[in-house]
């Protein structure tokens, strides 16, 4: 069986908890899951898979973070045509811009957005938004 890979970009720990939720929901669903941070992702995770998850929080003003997830995910961007993709992110004080931009791109990329709609929260996430990133997790 295929290990579902949730690869995440957390600064202080919101979206970690999200991607945690995620995981937790594919793995109800009876599917293998880990937890990716950033830093540890690599291509092939992306091009040996057909569904896959990715969380980044909103940063610099309303993009993606600049150092490592954003150029990672133009890296894999055009690999990701006819996958399922799940995305999900933790905000701070913006409208989510940067997750309606993100959701765009995966559109324009040809993927199978789950749920056509990222998750998003205020800071940390709660009970209500758990259950809908399990959700999102098990449609994986
Ligand atoms: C450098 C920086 C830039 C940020 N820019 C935005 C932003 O443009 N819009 C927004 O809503 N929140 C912004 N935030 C707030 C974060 O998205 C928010 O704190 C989020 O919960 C962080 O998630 P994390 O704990 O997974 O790192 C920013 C935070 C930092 C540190």
């Amino acid at each position: 069986m295929s290990t579902i890979h949730v690869i995440y970009y957390s600064g202080t720990g919101n979206t970690e908890a999200m991607a945690e939720a995620v995981k937790k929901g594919i793995e109800s669903s009876g599917k293998a899951a880990d937890l990716v941070s950033i830093g540890d992702a690599t291509e092939d995770m992306v091009t040996e898979s057909d569904a896959i998850a990715f969380g980044c929080p909103a940063m610099g003003a309303e993009v993606l973070e600049e150092s490592e997830f954003d150029p990672f995910f133009t890296s894999i961007e055009g690999a990701l045509a006819g996958k399922k993709v799940a995305l999900f992110g933790s905000y701070g004080w913006g409208n989510g811009e940067w997750m309606r931009d993100w959701e765009d791109r995966v559109r324009a990329a040809g993927a199978d957005l789950v749920n056509d709609e990222g998750v998003i929260c205020l800071d940390a996430p709660e009970e209500d938004t758990l259950a809908k990133l399990e959700k999102l997790g098990a449609a994986l």
